[in-house]
């Protein structure tokens, strides 16, 4: 099915009208529209305007809770824990990094533990918060009861995508920004696929069975399949590590029988390390670094390759849309204003589309 394409400032003043309407304060709401857009922005289709649907069943349910600020479970000053009371995630996430940042400021570092906040999104957004304060980071996120990621060796689902994310701040350029999902690719880029009528790479996926497939409906329709870990069982080895810092030791919880879901949200911890550069003895880092990357981007690339930075293509795809709009299949398009209407948003408030 054909895309199409809608202005970026166009997109986040309804994705903010609609939050605003369901009851989200000002600052929710434009958290909210800020990350979904900046999602679809950077290329993660997965994680931007098409989480709205989801979103509106998990509010409808009672399982997302609208303007929540975090509670202080613990204060040991470079050591936080959050709870996210199942708030917005756009917004818990904000507030969880502001703190840790904050800390990391005066003591040079911040561990910042979130547990029980609704579905953070796009890991690399934090990373990127903390690297616009001049902090390095990195984040572990565990998808608590989801089990739509097969172990290494298993044939079925056993964990969520557990995304992990770093960031790298750079003064006078753009941060260098790790940020994936544990599993072959996201469930979102499944979804997508779905809705575009198209397969998955091989490698992804395997049916109820076992056996491999690229049909993401696998995942959507029972008997259910799963994804593959990336890097076979070195992702695994990863995703585990994520379950477990960001499930257990945020004093959240971990998947396994007794925590399955039993609503449309997606709940997530956050285990975060937030790290004041300059705080450390290093002060030839940034050359460092910047030594070693200029040697990176001196390896002949492969024909017809390009060597990028971690961060680069979601820079090189933020521009480009932003000029030209962001594209937005037809299917999830249907989904949105179908979720919208059942929050009672008025039809008037749609923004303007245009084809591809
Ligand atoms: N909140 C959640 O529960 C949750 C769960 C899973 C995933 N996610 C999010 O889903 C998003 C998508 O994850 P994904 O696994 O599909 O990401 P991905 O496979 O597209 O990998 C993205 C990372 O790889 C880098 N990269 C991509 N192409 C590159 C290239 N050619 N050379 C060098 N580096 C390159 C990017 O800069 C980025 O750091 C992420 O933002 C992740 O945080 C969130």
């Amino acid at each position: 099915m054909p895309d199409i394409v809608i202005n970026a400032d166009a997109l986040q003043s309804f994705v903010f009208s609609l939050w605003r309407h369901a009851g989200s304060t000002e600052h929710e709401a434009a958290l909210v529209a800020e990350h979904l857009v900046m999602s679809n922005l950077t290329g993660h289709d997965s994680h931007g305007i098409g989480m709205i649907p989801r979103y509106v069943a998990a509010l409808s349910e009672g399982g997302l809770r609208l303007n929540q600020t975090v509670s202080v479970v613990k204060d040991a000053g470079a050591l936080l824990t959050l709870d996210g009371l199942r708030g917005f995630g756009q917004s818990t996430a904000w507030q969880a990094m502001k703190l840790g940042i904050e800390r990391a400021k005066d003591s040079g570092v911040c561990v910042v533990a979130l547990r029980n906040t609704h579905h953070l999104g796009r890991l690399g957004h934090w990373a990127e918060q903390c690297a616009a304060e001049g902090m390095a980071s990195f984040h572990f996120v565990n998808v608590a009861g989801h089990t739509q990621v097969a172990p290494w060796s298993g044939t079925d689902g056993r964990f969520g995508t557990n995304p992990f994310s770093a960031a790298w701040p750079r003064p006078g350029k753009p941060p260098l920004v790790l940020d994936f999902a544990t599993s072959s690719i996201a469930v979102g880029k499944v979804r997508v696929a779905r809705n575009k009528g198209q397969s998955v790479p091989e490698g992804c996926l395997i049916d109820h069975t076992g056996a491999p497939t690229t049909d993401p409906s696998t995942l959507t329709q029972s008997p259910f399949g799963a994804l593959l870990p990336f890097g076979q069982h070195k992702g695994f080895g990863l995703a585990v590590m994520c379950e477990i810092f960001a499930g257990a030791l945020t004093g959240g919880y971990t998947t396994h029988a007794d925590t399955r879901p039993t609503t449309s949200a997606i709940i997530n911890g956050l285990f975060s390390v937030i790290i004041a550069p300059e705080a450390m003895d290093a002060p030839d880092a940034q050359q460092q670094a910047d030594a070693f990357l200029q040697w990176v981007k001196e390896s002949p690339p492969a024909p017809g390759q390009h060597i990028y930075e971690p961060g680069e293509p979601e820079r090189l795809c933020r521009q480009a849309r932003l000029d030209q709009g962001i594209p937005v299949d037809v299917a999830t398009w249907g989904q949105i204003q179908q979720a919208a209407s059942k929050l009672g948003f008025p039809e008037s408030g749609l923004p303007q589309v245009r084809e591809a």
